[in-house]
Order: structure tokens, then sequence, then C-alpha cells
């Protein structure tokens, strides 16, 4: 039996969305996964008062050395009784490498997280797994929780294997499906801010004109995540930005807004997302559409030109020059 879980945070979420916090001694949540670009920011939103963290091969102060692969979970949680909910965020989130080594990549997202579900449940935990917009065949976008999922890659099918291991044993699980996570720190690696050394070098910067999807700022992925948990929502739901784009469009604001702030010489070659070499053919347009999550949570999240304008801020910020 899963029930509403006070937890600890109070950082980022409103009375209202907090309304379970109760005389009841507050819970930590459990973030499988915690040195990952979404965990890690989970951990500091929540602090140690608030969370316990895992890690595999990224240490992270405060965390815990978890491989799912040849650990069981009994073995490194010292407290299951101070949680009160586990959110599954680990595992090889490369779509590319999943494809490379299906067998091992199976074994990591599909039978390492199911053992974890189990685990989870055997402590009576409340349960978030974080699935992927790739869980669409990506062929009319748009895709909100009643369209049924038909992955064409390996990674988006180990997602939906775990989808319905979770949902046929544990109806008060909450499976949330991700879009797209960007950030507007440079050097972070993501969509957005990977642009930048191409940007800063200049010259022809090859790009998918096709390809579409929900891009969500990482913050409020993580707003999401607390208010889905304080509201005990269960089920399926689409966790993505306000709308969708195409990567082109992307990088055409990226660009638009560099250039308010000084010339930027960077010719875009448009190409097809399987122009690249990919091990699999990627779905072209896998945009969610996040009005159910929207509804139940009243979350209101920050559109992709506010996430430019602050991400070429940060750039300037750090002296970082386009030319
Ligand atoms: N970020 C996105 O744009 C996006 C989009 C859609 C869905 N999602 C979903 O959201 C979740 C979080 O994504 P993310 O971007 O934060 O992922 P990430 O940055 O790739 O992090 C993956 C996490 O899994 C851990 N991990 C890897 N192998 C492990 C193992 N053998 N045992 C235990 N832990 C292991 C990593 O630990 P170490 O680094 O310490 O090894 C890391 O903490 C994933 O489920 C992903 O599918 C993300």
């Amino acid at each position: 039996m899963t029930r509403p879980i006070p937890i600890t945070h109070r950082k980022g979420l409103s009375r209202k969305a907090g309304r379970h916090h109760s005389a009841k001694p507050a819970r930590k949540i459990l973030i499988l996964g915690g040195s990952g670009f979404v965990g890690r920011r989970l951990f500091a939103r929540l602090g140690p008062e608030g969370a316990v963290a895992t890690y595999n091969r990224n240490p992270i102060s405060g965390g815990i050395r978890f491989d799912a692969v040849s650990m069981r979970l009994p073995d490194v949680v010292p407290d299951p009784d101070s949680v009160g909910a586990g959110v599954i965020l680990l595992g090889d989130t490369s779509a590319d490498r999943c494809a490379r080594d299906l067998e091992r990549s199976h074994e990591l997202n599909v039978v390492s997280v199911q053992a974890v579900i189990d685990v989870l449940r055997g402590w009576g935990k409340k349960i978030l797994f974080t699935s992927s917009e790739y869980v669409f065949d990506g062929e009319r976008g748009g895709y909100d929780e009643l369209c049924p999922p038909g992955p064409i890659l390996a990674y988006g099918r180990q997602k939906l294997e775990v989808e319905r291991y979770l949902a046929e044993r544990d109806p008060g699980a909450l499976i949330l499906r991700l879009a797209r996570v960007v950030s507007a720190r440079p050097g972070d690696k993501t969509l957005l801010s990977s642009w930048l050394p191409a940007i800063a070098k200049g010259g022809v910067i090859r790009c998918a004109g096709d390809q579409a999807f929900s891009p969500l700022f990482a913050d409020d992925a993580v707003t999401g995540i607390l208010r889905a948990l304080d509201l005990d929502l269960r089920g399926i739901f689409h966790l993505a930005g306000p709308r969708p784009y195409r990567r082109i469009e992307l990088l055409e604001m990226l660009l638009a807004q560099m250039r308010k702030h000084g010339p930027v010489s960077v010719e875009i070659e448009p190409c097809g997302v399987n122009d690249f070499p990919l091990k699999e053919r990627h779905p072209i347009d896998v945009s969610l559409d996040p009005a159910k999550f929207i509804k139940a949570t009243r979350c209101r999240f920050r559109g992709m030109p506010w996430v430019c304008r602050e991400l070429v801020k940060a750039a300037r910020a750090q002296a970082w020059s386009p030319s």
C-alpha cells in the first residue's frame, strides 16, 4: 500500500502543493540515479535532510554507491523506514549506446530496474519511474497519455517494458514520461549548451530540420517531479515543455539570441536526424502533450526563449564569446 508522502522539502513548492505535510515525521525521497543530470538537481533541491541519493560511477557528496546491476538495494540503504518514496532515474540514457549493446543495456535498464521496483514495493514505498518520449514511434507527434506507444528504439522498448512491469504490479505507482530536458548552464552538455562550443568555433553546423520534441527546462523537471509526488499522482503522465520545437528551430533561436550581442559567424546546414550515423533509425516527432500533467499539478513551465536568454546571459557572464 502506498500513501501520500509527507516529504521534507518545502523549497519550490506552494503551500497548497504541500498540504500532505502533517504531524507525521517527514520522510526522505530515495533518488536512484542522484548523480545524473536530473538527479543532481533533484538532490540539490531537496538537500540531505530531504533525500538520500545514489550514484554509480560518478560520486556525489553525501551519496550512496549503488550499482544496480551488481548490488542489491537493501544492502546499501541503511534505513528504509526513513524513506517515503523512490524516484527511479538510473539507467543508461543514451539511446545509441543501448542499441549498440542490447544485452548490457537490457540488463541495466530493465532487469536491474525491475529488481529495484520489487524492493521498493516490498518496502511499501511510493514509486516514481521516469520513462521517456521514446516510447513513441515519432510518426505523428503531440502524443498524449492515451496514444498507444510503439517504440522503434531499443531504449524506448526498454522503458516501455519497465512501464508495463510497474503498472501491472503497482496501481499506486507514478510513471512520468519525460521530454528532452535542457539547461541554461554553459558546459552542461545538454542540447542547447552543447551548441556553444560549435558556435564559438564558427563555420557550418549540421542540424536536423525534421526532428521534433517538447523540451523542458531542467529546474521545471525537478519541480514537476516534486509536485507530482506531493500530490500523490498515480498512473502515466507526460512531463514536457509547454510547446514542441524542431531541433533546428532551437538552434536558430539560440543564434538569434546571441546575435543581439554581436555578430555570430555560423551557418546552419539542415539535414535529417537519420542522416547522422546512428545505430538505429530515430523517431522523427516525439513531441508530447503535457496537458494532463499541467491540469493535475497546475505547474507552469518556462519556454525555450527564456532558456536561450538565460543561457546566453550565463555564457556572457563567463566571458564566453562567439568570435
Ligand atoms: N535528460 C533527459 O533529457 C531525459 C529525457 C527523457 C527521459 N529522461 C529520463 O530521466 C531519467 C534521468 O535522466 P538523466 O538525464 O538524469 O540521466 P543521466 O544523466 O544519464 O543519469 C543516469 C544515472 O543513472 C546512474 N547509473 C548508470 N548506471 C548505473 C548502474 N549500473 N547502477 C546504478 N546507477 C546507474 C548514473 O550514475 P553514475 O553517473 O554515477 O554512473 C546516473 O546517476 C532517466 O530515466 C531518463 O531515461 C531523461
